[in-house]
């Protein structure tokens, strides 16, 4: 086997790379994903439980893997491998690679209605409701109509697969570099509209005002889990950015900025959409549909709407893609690394396989939406697997492998190389070995009694 390092490439600028890795953190998690789960879940008190797995477990875990990444410079599989060789940890990158198969499958299904929606903005499609329930049946219909699902998630995966094909340093650091700040601006722009309905109060009250008897052990690991996908990980997406860099990154400044960043979007778009589903009379708890049935209603009602609509879904869809490729990435840098395909085969077979796999997730608001199984859709069924079992978990293994067993100490020298102190080593250690391996544990036992 070849070096790994050789052909792989490393990101161009220290800042190409937190980009890259807040642009797989951003994406259809913050925007889509937070809101209908925040809505189904309680409103304030599920925000609380959210962001303490973000900061005690999310945050510790994301340095864990950029530096497992760093230090091995491989894929997930590798990466295990190296540091343990012939051991069962491999079965963490395993997990990890088989996860990624998942969540791109459905994840390239909502990435097809964003772009979409972009198409429909473009031709006035969709900014010109009365009510906002005819926004919401809108997109009811849209989402039943099985052809125009395939075809969309098919332009989404090919995207995917045309950019990844490039490799990293290429194609994934240059489309980060505008579309985070402008993805601020918008959000702002929308937050205000929203703030300013009419009845919008009712909405803040209901996604601020934490209500501790909502808490129970689900809301708990949908909590977790939706930490871990928001962030990325769990699977070594991280790991496999930060396979990719040079080592004189501070990767400790790299995590905060990523996780804060990340943070923010999603609590900003809570204040979207909450706020205008209350002054509009809608259903905070409708589901997978929520962002798409409200924010079109709310740019009807705001003037110059038709063209914050366009400018919306299109950074909304380079937000999908830029966390599509990552996922792309690691199922791709391990048939790369520890298969020796070559990458362009491995892009293109990989990318129609997850592809097919997405069908039948695209299909479970239309043709297969009586086809259940354990009492969900194909698509709830995947992402409940892949978010709330395999990423937790998978999460877990990486948090004990770091801290017990290559050693919280090895991963402090490898944070350390290259002259960067870090001053919360202890801290952060305690986190890793105890707070994180044990917070995914109890939430997993306190579901099962
Ligand atoms: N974090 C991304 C989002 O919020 C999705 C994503 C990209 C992801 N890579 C991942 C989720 C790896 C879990 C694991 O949209």
């Amino acid at each position: 086997m070849p070096n790994a390092n050789n052909n792989r490439g490393l990101w161009v600028s220290r800042m190409g790379f937190v980009l890259a890795a807040s642009g797989s953190a951003v994406g259809l998690g913050n925007v889509w994903k937070f809101p209908y789960i925040t809505g189904q879940n309680g409103g304030g008190a599920f925000v609380l439980v959210y962001l303490a797995c973000i900061f005690a477990v999310g945050l510790p875990i994301m340095l864990a893997e950029f530096t497992l990444g760093r230090k091995t410079s491989l894929n997930p599989v590798g990466a295990f491998n190296a540091l343990k060789p012939r051991s069962a940890w491999v079965g963490t990158g395993v997990m990890g690679v088989l996860a990624g198969f998942l969540i791109l499958s459905f994840y390239g299904v909502v990435g097809g209605w964003t772009l979409a929606y972009v198409a429909k903005s473009l031709s006035a499609g969709v900014t010109h409701f009365d009510s906002p329930r005819q926004a919401g049946e809108f997109f009811g219909s849209f989402i039943a109509n099985s052809g125009e699902i395939i075809f969309y998630h098919l332009i989404f995966m090919g995207v995917c697969v045309a950019i990844v094909i490039k490799g990293v340093n290429n194609g994934i650091e240059k489309a980060c570099d505008i579309l985070m700040p402008t993805l601020v601006v918008i959000l702002l722009i929308l937050m205000i509209r929203a703030l300013t309905l009419p009845g919008a109060w009712e909405g803040v009250r209901f996604y601020l005002y934490p209500d501790f008897d909502k808490i129970t052990p689900q809301v708990v690991l949908i909590a977790m889990g939706q930490a871990f996908f928001s962030l990325s990980l769990g699977m070594g997406a991280m790991l496999t950015y930060g396979s990719y860099l040079p080592a004189r990154e501070n990767l400790t400044a790299a995590t905060v900025y990523v996780v804060l960043f990340d943070t923010l979007i999603a609590l900003l778009m809570g204040m979207v959409i909450f706020p205008a589903v209350f002054a509009m009379g809608l259903e905070p708890a409708e589901g997978p549909s929520l962002v798409f049935s409200v924010l079109p209603a709310v740019f009807s009602q705001m003037p110059w709407g038709g063209a914050a609509s366009v400018v919306f879904f299109i950074l909304l869809s380079i937000a999908a893609v830029t966390s599509g490729i990552s996922l792309l990435e690691v199922v791709v840098a391990y048939f790369v690394d520890e298969r020796g395909w070559p990458r362009k085969k491995a892009v293109l077979v990989l990318g129609g396989v997850i592809f097919a796999l997405g069908v039948p997730s695209g299909l479970s608001f239309g043709a297969w939406s009586e086809f259940k199984l354990m009492g969900m859709t194909f698509f709830d069924l995947v992402d409940n697997v892949a978010s709330n079992y395999l990423l937790p978990v998978g999460g877990m293994l990486t948090a004990v492998f770091v801290g017990w067993v290559w050693g919280a100490g090895e991963a402090q020298k490898e944070i350390e190389r290259h002259e960067t102190r870090f001053h919360y080593a202890a801290i952060w250690a305690f986190l890793i070995r105890y707070v994180a391996p044990v917070a995914v544990a109890a939430v997993f036992i306190a579901k099962i009694f």
